[in-house]
C-alpha cells in the first residue's frame, strides 16, 4: 500500500488535487495499484485554524507517507504577514525539513499547443528541456535573513544570504549529470560567476563533479544570458542546472514555451519522500471559477508514479492521455485558441483525462 499525502492548500489548490486525485484513483484502479490517500492542511487554511503555515501534524503526515501530493498556498488575505509566518512558509518548511534539494521542472512542449505559446512555432517547435533547480540553498534559506535597524541608523535595512557549500552544490550537480545522462547528454550549469562568490564556487564544484560523467557534455552559462537564450533558442537546451533562486524565475520564463504555465509539472527530490506540484501558485483571482487548469497538477502526480512509485506504465498513461485531450482540441482558458478549440472547465478536464486514460488502456 503506497501512502499519499495529499496537501490541496489555499486559493485553486483544492480543484487542481481534486481532478489529479480522480486521475491517480483511475490509473490505481487500472493498473491494480493500492494507494492511500490521507489529506494535510498547509498555507492560509492552516494559518487560519492552526495559526501556523505548517502544524506538526501535517508534518508528521509527509514524514509518513511514501509521495506528497502538493496544490498550491499563498492568498491577498494573509499578505500583509511577515515572511516568516506567511502561507509560503508552509511550503518551504516542507521542503527543507524534507530535505527536498532537487527540484525537477520538465519543460516539454504537447505537439497540440505549439500555436498555444506567444512564440513563434520555428523556435518552440521540439522544445524538450528539463530545468533542475536546487530547491533548500541559496537565498531562500540562507542566514542572516530579515530586517533590522540600517547600519547607518537611518531606517531599515533587509537582508538575505545566498550561500552554497561544496556539498550542496555536488549533490545536486550529481542529480543533474545523471538525469542528463538518461537525456541527451547536455547539462548547462547556470550561474552569475562574473559578480557572485557563491556562483564561483558552484562553476568551480560543477567542472570538478563533470569528471565523473564523461558520456555528458557540459557548458556553462551566465543566468542574465540563460534567459535570453531560453527565449532565442530554447531547443539548445537539455538539462538546465542552477541554484535556487535563478530556478525559480527561468522556471516561470520556460514556462511559456510550452504555452502556459498551467502546463508545468514539478518533482522535488532528496533522501525521503518525495513531493509534486504545479509549478503555479494559487492564483487567487480565479479559484473557485472551475477556470483553471488542472492540467499541470495531473502532470505532477504522473512524475509522483514514475519517481516515488516507479511505476513508468501508469505515469505514461496520464501523459499520453493528456496529449490526446489536447489533441482532440480540447482547453481551459490559459490554453485557448480561440476559433480551433473547445473552451472547458476544470472539472471537464480532469474527466476528459480519465476517459482517455481508459480509453488508452
Ligand atoms: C515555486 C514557487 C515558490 C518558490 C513559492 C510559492 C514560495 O514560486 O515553487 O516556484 O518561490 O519556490
Ligand atoms: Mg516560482
Amino acid at each position: 500500500m503506497a501512502r499519499i499525502a495529499v496537501l490541496p492548500g489555499d486559493g485553486v489548490g483544492p480543484e487542481i488535487i481534486r481532478e489529479a486525485l480522480k486521475v491517480l484513483r483511475q490509473v490505481a484502479a487500472l493498473f491494480g495499484l493500492p494507494l492511500q490517500f490521507q489529506e494535510g492542511i498547509v498555507g492560509g487554511i492552516a494559518i487560519d485554524h492552526c495559526g501556523t503555515p505548517l502544524p506538526p501534524e501535517t508534518g508528521r503526515l509527509c514524514r509518513a507517507a511514501d509521495a506528497i501530493l502538493f496544490g498550491a498556498v499563498g492568498g491577498p488575505q494573509w499578505d500583509s504577514l511577515p515572511v516568516d509566518r506567511r502561507p509560503e512558509r508552509g511550503l518551504l518548511a516542507l521542503r527543507k525539513e524534507l530535505g527536498l534539494y532537487a527540484n525537477l521542472r520538465p519543460v516539454k512542449l504537447f505537439a497540440p499547443l505549439v500555436d498555444t505559446s506567444p512564440l513563434k512555432r520555428e523556435i518552440i517547435e521540439g522544445v524538450d528541456l528539463l530545468v533542475l533547480r536546487e530547491l533548500t540553498g541559496g537565498l531562500y534559506f540562507g542566514e542572516p535573513k530579515g530586517i533590522g535597524p540600517a547600519p547607518d541608523g537611518k531606517g531599515e535595512r533587509g537582508v538575505d544570504t545566498l550561500s552554497y557549500t561544496t556539498d550542496e552544490i555536488e549533490r545536486i550537480a550529481r542529480i543533474g549529470f545523471k538525469i542528463a545522462a538518461q537525456r541527451r547528454k547536455r547539462l548547462t550549469s547556470v550561474d552569475k560567476v562574473n559578480v557572485l562568490a557563491s556562483s564561483q564556487l558552484w562553476r568551480r564544484v560543477v567542472t570538478e563533479t563533470a569528471k565523473e560523467f564523461p558520456g555528458v557534455e557540459l557548458d556553462h552559462m551566465l543566468v542574465d544570458n540563460c534567459s535570453m537564450q531560453l527565449i532565442r533558442d530554447p531547443r539548445r537546451f537539455d538539462v538546465v542546472l542552477t541554484e535556487n533562486t535563478f530556478g525559480d524565475i527561468l522556471s516561470d520564463e520556460a514556462a511559456m514555451l510550452v504555452g502556459s504555465i498551467g502546463m508545468l509539472a514539478s518533482a522535488s527530490m532528496g533522501d525521503g519522500p518525495g513531493l509534486y506540484e504545479p509549478i503555479h501558485g494559487s492564483a487567487p483571482d480565479i479559484a473557485g471559477q472551475d477556470t483553471v487548469n488542472p492540467l499541470a497538477t495531473i502532470l505532477s502526480a504522473a512524475m509522483l508514479l514514475r519517481y516515488s512509485l516507479h511505476h513508468e506504465p501508469a505515469a505514461a498513461a496520464i501523459e499520453t492521455a493528456v496529449d490526446r485531450v489536447l489533441e482532440a482540441g480540447y482547453r481551459t482558458l490559459d490554453i485557448r485558441q480561440p476559433g480551433h478549440t473547445v473552451l472547458i472547465g476544470t472539472a471537464q478536464m480532469g474527466d476528459l483525462v480519465v476517459e482517455h486514460i481508459v480509453r488508452g488502456c
